[in-house]
This record gives structure tokens, sequence and C-alpha cells, in this order.
């Protein structure tokens, strides 16, 4: 049973295979949150949270018990915090009366479970026929806005989703100034946040800090989840690392603004919030309306990060990601970009299929400029039209000479933003966010579509299925490629203009389930300027993102371990490129650009006219080797063995994927720093059988796996720039 419901101690547990997670309803009605921490047998764990502390200027609710003057908003360990009532922490919920008043006070209604996972209506969630659901619903002491809590309890991956759905039963409209979905008041101790922020080629920077008094937050007010903040941390022990300790993963489904803040109190304790910036967030709910907050997943480990990371990757995989190839093999990609950017006819793509077929690639993928009069990146953006003389022929007559080559065919949108010098914004200029009288700023030539309106969606809807229809398609790359300013809506009232943002990711979320189940044989992949939206909402629509615009092997790897805390391989957009790298200028060997292109999609950016017979060869081994690790690599235990970030402590960086039952490995090391003289370096793999023998690379000799696990694998020095190997541990 994964939840508990217990009437006699008014406790409502979820429990997962290892973790467990506990709240109870006091003395005056309110829920308060008692534990999330290791599985143990039932009890009621109010005393861990209890706490004698005298009042400390912290207020005492009116119908508090009598002269308990430590029971206080500002000190009570609660399931869902709220503003404006004696709480002077961080909060999560802000509710504004139609008197005008600023508070809500909750009180416990009701709980029951239902089978299954909830859904919330226009918004992306985990699902899962195997998970349950918990729904405790309070109310506000004095109105009649109701809060239902909705838990889900995925037993298998460790995984809780929460999400509030805030009911206005009163008959006047109230308005939501703060919506935020977790309140996570943590155990007394001292606690880090490790948080994943980047720039554009830069994403997904591991940093780690200590959480003291002052407020530690990670954000966003861009219009998008963005490259500069991941709407994922990690809140964990002070000492915990990949192995050790206890780390609580926090990661919102959801693709706008956003804020996650932790703070310690007066009362030495941790609080956690996260959920939609409240920065210009206010929203209306009419009379017997609602309002559904974006999921929060949380996965609790008390081994450290790999643990929990590996939870995460298998539940984004399994009941996140959605259609046909959440679990498939992907076609390996070419695509055009950075082999020729905006200058290419359809001969010239025609070409580049024709020689990448030779190599083993499955689908060819035209990137931005097929479509108008974009030759460069000042036009045309809103007009999906194909360029029928740039493509030399109809979409449907190029797709089919790729297709005659033996490939599939892709191309690529950018459906959200419009180009001033476009038809459509001469049509519908209103159509793009602008403010009145001041003229909207540009970012990249373009403006961002209004999809806070239903007709402006469905205009870039129609045109996309005119496109998809046309021709013989299996692959979309979904690009957006600025942030939104100028945030104003022609079509809503003054007072409604801080729905804005919300109603842009309800519009953004709407055409991608319309779009994505319509074209259930799509393969879509998700892009803002690289991994500027690589975020758990996204993944929901599109099972893969085009992790970075920075296709060096060497800066990637960064990159994509820094991604790999919250995200699977499976999900990592990755592309070998040409030298020098068009981003950073760095030569790497081709080997090494493949072998950590191989812990991801695997894909192919260049012009592949231009490489040399030995070059090619080399792509053609690489396709082949990857596709022989394939089901290793996508659907094995992911670990991070050596960090990227810590060059004073190994010149290398190292992962690996295993077998769950420990029959078969791989790792990857890459060598990123060259120093003369350099002492030997082992790596400790990790998931084998600590009793077996392995062979490593087909080796005559084995090697016990305690001993590849404690003393480690020796990694080979290879005399070069920039040099990587795999290492491929199998049972002798
Ligand atoms: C973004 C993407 C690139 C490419 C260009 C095209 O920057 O990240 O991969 O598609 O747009 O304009």
């Amino acid at each position: 049973m994964p939840i508990i419901i217990n009437n006699e101690d008014k406790t409502y547990t979820l429990l997962t295979k290892n973790t467990m997670y506990q709240m109870k309803v006091d003395v005056c009605g309110v829920l308060e949150h008692t534990y999330y921490g290791p599985v143990m047998e039932y009890m009621d764990m109010h005393y861990g949270v209890e706490c004698d502390m005298g009042p400390c200027f912290s207020p005492n609710p009116a119908d508090g018990p009598d002269g308990v003057w430590a029971y206080s908003y500002n000190g009570i360990n609660q399931e869902m915090s709220c503003a404006g009532i004696g709480d002077f922490r961080l909060t999560a919920m802000g509710v504004r009366n139609a008197d005008g008043s600023f508070g809500a006070e909750p009180r416990f209604v009701s709980a029951k479970t239902e089978k299954g996972k909830y859904s919330l209506s226009g918004l992306p969630a985990f699902y899962g026929d195997k998970a349950e659901t918990l729904v405790v619903t309070l109310k506000d002491k004095v109105h009649d806005v109701y809060f239902h809590l909705y838990y889900a309890v995925f037993e298998e991956y460790d995984l809780i989703t929460r999400s509030i759905v805030v009911e206005n039963k009163t008959d006047k409209s109230i308005k939501l100034e703060k919506a935020m979905t977790l309140t996570l008041d943590l155990p007394l101790g001292t606690y880090d946040m490790v948080y994943f922020h980047g720039r554009h080629t830069r994403e997904r920077m591991l940093e780690r800090t200590r959480i003291r008094h002052s407020q530690v937050s990670v954000a966003s007010m861009r219009g998008a989840s963005s490259h500069m903040e991941n709407p994922f941390v990690i809140v964990c022990d002070k000492n915990a690392n990949e192995e050790y300790g206890a780390a609580w993963g926090i990661g919102l489904v959801y693709s706008g603004n956003f804020l996650i803040s932790a703070e310690k109190n007066l009362q030495e304790k941790t609080r956690v919030i996260a959920g939609i910036n409240p920065e210009n967030f206010n929203f209306e709910i009419e009379p017997n309306g609602e309002f559904a907050c974006p999921e929060v997943a949380m996965v609790y480990s008390n081994e450290g990060f790999g643990k929990m990371s590996n939870s995460f990757h298998k539940a984004i995989r399994n009941n996140l990601c959605r259609g046909k190839y959440k679990n498939a093999q992907r076609p390996v990609l070419i695509n055009n970009w950075e082999g020729t950017y905006f200058d290419f006819n359809a001969d010239k793509l025609v070409a580049m299929a024709h020689e990448a077929k030779k190599m083993g690639v499955e689908l060819f993928v035209m990137d931005d400029g097929w479509f108008g009069k974009r030759d460069n990146d000042c036009c045309a953006l809103g007009d999906w039209v194909p360029n029928e003389e740039k493509l030399q022929g109809t979409l449907s007559q190029l797709a089919k000479r790729i297709n005659d080559e033996g490939m599939k065919f892709g191309i690529w949108f950018e459906p959200e933003c419009i180009s001033e010098d476009s038809n459509l914004y001469r049509a519908h200029p209103d159509y793009a966010f602008a403010m009145p009288n001041r003229a909207p700023q540009v970012s990249r030539n373009q403006y961002v579509l209004d999809f806070s309106r239903k007709e402006v969606v469905d205009n870039i809807y129609n045109q996309m299925v005119k496109v998809l229809d046309g021709a013989n398609i299996s692959y979309v790359k979904w690009d957006f490629n600025r942030h939104i300013t100028d945030l104003y809506s022609v079509a809503l009232p003054a007072e409604k203009q801080g729905e804005v943002y919300h109603r842009y990711m309800l519009g953004l979320y709407d055409l991608l389930e319309r779009i994505t189940s319509r074209y259930p044989d799509i393969l879509f992949e998700s892009c803002s300027g690289g991994g500027g939206r690589f975020d758990m909402g996204m993944l929901y629509y599109m099972p893969q993102v085009w992790t970075s615009d920075n296709s060096d092997a060497i800066d990637r790897l960064k990159i994509q371990y820094g991604t790999s805390f919250a995200y699977p391989v499976s999900t990592m957009g990755s592309h070998v490129s040409v030298c020098p790298n068009h981003q950073n200028a760095r030569v790497t060997p081709l080997q090494t650009r493949g072998n950590v292109a191989y812990f991801g999609t695997y894909g192919l950016e260049l012009d592949v006219t231009k490489m040399t017979d030995e070059e090619k060869a080399e792509i053609s081994r690489q396709i082949k080797e990857f596709k022989s690790y394939y089901d290793l690599i996508q659907h094995g235990d992911y670990y991070r063995l050596i960090s990227p970030f810590t060059p004073d402590e190994s010149l290398y960086c190292a992962w690996e994927t295993v077998r769950p039952d420990g029959s078969e490995a791989l790792v990857c090391a890459v060598r990123y720093e060259t120093d003369a003289n350099t002492a030997a370096e082992y790596v400790k793999v990790k998931g084998l059988c600590k009793d077996k023998l392995y062979r490593i690379n087909g080796s005559e000799k084995t090697y016990l796996g305690a001993a590849l696990m404690n003393i480690g694998l020796f990694l080979k020095y290879d005399f070069f720039s920039y040099p990587s190997r795999l290492y491929h541990i199998t049972l002798a």
C-alpha cells in the first residue's frame, strides 16, 4: 500500500520502495508536514517536528491552542504555506480575497485516495496506471476557497509528485498572487543546494551552496525555463555526494517562469518552495473556477545523488516522455545547421544525405532557412511556407528526394516567434507581444507571438499542419530562440495582464499537445537556442532536447554531466560536429567527439560532403559501434564516475552505463586536460556484481567485480590531445 490514511492519528503517509513522506492534521486542523526521508515502519512522525521555542515575534492564530505560545504559523512545518497570515518565512500561496484582504488559513476538510495518477488539465505531468493518488482537501477558515493537494506515488522509482488545484466556491472572483506548488519543510539539519546555472552554449554548470539564513534561489523571468537556470535543484546534507548522504531532488514539470527558493528560518529549520515565479503573476479565479499549479516531482535518496538521478532517469523515460519514441531506438540523424547554416538548396541537402546514408545515417534534418525568404535570421518567422526556389521544387518533392536516398526526412520550426519582416506580422502586428505605446524589443531580430490568444495559436497550428500534411516528414525540431519581453496581451483587460506569462505557457502546451498527438509517428526534438528549455515540461511532449548549441566534445562533458543529474541520456540530443569547433575553435579527435555523443542521442551536424575518406570510415565505425551499445546506453543505469568540474582532483571526466543486473557495463573516460608527467589514474566502476569476474574490451585477463568497484579500472593514457576511451566490461 503506497498510501496510508490513518484517521486515528490523522496522518497521511506516502510510501515508495525506499522513501516515506508524511503529513498530519494538528489540533487546529492545519496540515503539518512531518517527514520525508528513508522508509520505515509506520509511526506518527510528529515528534520529529515539535518545537518548544517561544514566540520570537511569531503570532498565534486566533483559534490556536490556549497558552501554547510556540504554536504559530511562523513555526509549524506546513504542507502548504500561505502568505498574509503570520507565516513570515518563504511562502508558496498568496490569495487576494474578493474583499481585498490578502491571506488564507487552510484547514483540513478531507482526504481520499484514487487509483492511478491524477492529471492536470492543460499542463504536462507524469502519468501511469500503476501510480496511486492521494487528494487532501483544505479550505480557508473564512472563505469558501478550497485547496486540493494532489500527491502521486510511483513506488518503483521513489518518485512523489505534487500539485495543488485552487477552487473558488465563493460568489466573487478571487486572485492568486502567488501559486507555488511546493512547500517542503526539512528536518533540522545543515543543507546545501546543488543547482545548474549557465548561459547559451554553457548550459547546466553545476554549483553548490550552503543554505543559510539568507534566501538561496534559482529562478527565471524569461518566459522560458532558460539556459541561465534550470527548474531542478538538489537539496542535500552538507556532506552528501554521489554515493553518500540525504538528497532531495526537486524538479518542476513546467517550462516557463519559475522560482525555487530555500532558507533557514529563526528556528533553524530549512524550508524549500518551488513553483511559478510570483513576479508579474496574478491569476483571477472566477466563482466556481479553478487554477492548477504546475507539478513538482521529488525523489529522495539516502545514498547520494547517483541513486536519485537513476530514479529520475527511469521515471522521466517511462512515465513522463510519451509517444512511440520514448523507449524506441531513435534514428541516427544528420542536421545541416553547422554544415550549411542558411546557405543551402535542395541539391546541396540531397548531396549531404547521399553521403550520410553511405555511413549509416538514417534521418536527414533540414534546419532553419527552408521557409519564406529566410536566408538569414532577419525575416520570415511566422510564414511557414516552403521556399520553393531554394528547395528547387515543393517540400514534398524534396522529402521524396531524401527518401529516395534511403533516408527519413525532418524539418525545423520556431512556432512561437515572428519576424517583423514577415507576412504574418504585416497582417497581424498585434499577434506579437508589445506594450501600448512602447516599441517592442528585438532579440535575434524577432518578436514573440502572443500564445495566450487562441487565434494566434490556431494560426500557427494551421500553418504547421499544412506543412506536415504536405510532405513525408518523420522528425520535427521545435526551437525557441529568444526570451519574452514586452509582455502584454491586447486580448486581456488591464487587471488580467498578470496572467499572460502563464496563459502563454498554456497556449504553448495546447499547441504542443495538438501537434504531437496529431502526428504520433513524428519524432519531436525540443530546442531553445540549444538547451534553453531543457525541463520536465517539454519532455512530456518531446522525448529529446538539443542539449546545447555547443557541440565541442570537451565543453559537452560539463554540459552533459550537469544535465544528467535530472535528465536521462535518452533525452540529450548530441551530435558530432566539425573541427576546429564552431563555438570555441577547439580541435578534438573525431573518436572523442563520437564517444561523448554516444551518451546522448548521437547524430551528425557537419557537411559530410567535405569529409575525408578516413573521417567517413570513422563515422561509419561509430554508427555501428553506437548501435551495438544502444540498448546498454539508453536503458542501463547511468552513473557519474569522475566530475569534469574538479580538475584539481582528476584530469578525466568519466561516466558509465551498466545493466541493472550488473552483467555488462560501458565506461567512457575523456581526458580534458593535458599536462606532462601526470600520475596514473583509475576510475571506480559502479553497479557490477562484486564476486563475478569480468573482462575489459574482451581482455584475456579477468577482473573481480569488487576490484573494479574498489580499486578501479586503469585509465590508459594516449599521448595526444583530448584522448578518450570506452571500456566495455562483460562477464568472463
Ligand atoms: C538555434 C538552434 C540551432 C539552430 C538555429 C537555427 O540556435 O539551437 O541548432 O537550429 O537555432 O536558427
